[in-house]
């Protein structure tokens, strides 16, 4: 059994609302609102859902961009939540990001060198030599070409700069990459090269992955295990093909049965989702989903269902595997 790298604990992120010229705090935007799970050494672990449900938020919470409201973020066996600001910025070289949109990420005014060499400058890795000869290994191995190191962002698609932010991210060899939403950005074309690319890098340097999407196709093929979230609560985990094949959350099924996956072994009910995503300030009692499910029943309206494992390695939050 692979160690266990990651474990996040009953994480919540409240944003404040506030108003007037007092700034008065008039509510909360429950973002993350009690999210656990773990990832395991080598896993890649998918995360997905629709917009808002609180994806981002959490990825930004593991790297400790957003303040947590509450919860445990466990890394290589150290709470993240309890660092000082030291410990923070050593561990910090081990967790790094790609991000959505390779256009936003990647500071105009550098060359690719240096974009490249900045995690490794940040943290004091290597002479300026091994880091010029790093940052032109890392470029073959996103495959582009040394010779694209003096040029500047302006002078590549959105495909290349994904790519340069993923070499960006291998610089310092970290021990966990969250990758949110990194091909949405793209072409469709483009899309299945860059995740192939992630999926190479993946085996050749045994990493470990957070990865978001709200495409369940994406996240597929890529994820040994997904997280499916649901205004900003983790409603089912299993691994991918389990979760493909057998999923247990009515708000899963639905997903699923609106981005068919081509393959005749996978059987859905054919359930639209219905009406919108509630609004996280006031989320719906009981079960969130209770609104839009197709079974709810008495008991959904009322209490609240806790995520529990309902088959080996299968977890559901949902009153339908009460009993
Ligand atoms: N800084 C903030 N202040 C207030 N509310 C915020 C803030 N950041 C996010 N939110 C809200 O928190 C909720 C979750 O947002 P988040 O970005 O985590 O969702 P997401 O699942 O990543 O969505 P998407 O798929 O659109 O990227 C949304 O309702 C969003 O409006
Ligand atoms: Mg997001």
């Amino acid at each position: 059994m692979a160690e266990t790298i990651l474990t996040v604990e009953d994480l919540k992120k409240y944003f404040p609302i506030e108003s007037g010229i007092f700034k008065r705090t008039v509510g909360h935007v429950k973002a993350v609102d009690g999210v656990s799970f773990e990832i395991k050494k080598g896993e890649a672990f998918g995360l997905v859902g629709e917009s808002g449900c609180g994806k981002s938020t959490t990825g930004r919470m593991i790297m400790r961009l957003i303040e947590p409201t509450s919860g445990r973020i466990v890394f290589c066996g150290k709470d993240l939540t309890a660092m000082d600001k030291k410990a923070l910025r050593k561990t910090r070289k081990d967790i790094q990001m790609i991000f959505q949109d390779p256009f936003a990420s990647l500071d105009p005014r550098y060359t690719v060198e240096r974009i490249i060499e900045e995690p490794m400058i940040v943290h004091r890795l290597g002479s300026k030599a091994e880091r010029k000869k790093r940052v032109r290994e890392l470029l073959e191995v996103v495959g582009l070409s040394s010779y694209h190191a003096k040029r500047y962002p302006h002078q590549f698609s959105g495909g290349q700069r994904q790519r340069i932010g993923i070499a960006r991210a291998l610089a310092v060899n970290p021990k966990l990459i969250i990758a949110d939403e990194p091909v949405s950005a793209l072409d469709v074309s483009i899309q299945a090269q860059v995740i192939n690319l992630l999926q190479d890098l993946q085996k050749q340097f045994d990493l470990t992955f957070l990865f978001i999407a709200h495409d369940l196709s994406v996240v597929h093929h890529f994820s040994d295990r997904v997280g499916v979230m649901y205004l900003g609560r983790m409603v089912e985990v299993a691994e991918s093909s389990e979760l493909y094949r057998n999923p247990k959350h009515p708000y899963t099924n639905a997903l699923l049965s609106s981005v068919p996956i081509p393959d005749p072994d996978y059987q859905y009910d054919s359930e639209e989702l219905a009406g919108d995503v509630p609004n996280p300030i006031d989320p719906p009692k009981g079960c969130a989903f209770h609104t839009r499910c197709p079974v709810a029943m008495d008991i959904c309206r009322k209490t609240r269902p806790e995520l529990k494992e309902v088959a080996p390695g299968h977890l559901t939050a949902c009153h339908l595997y009460n009993n």
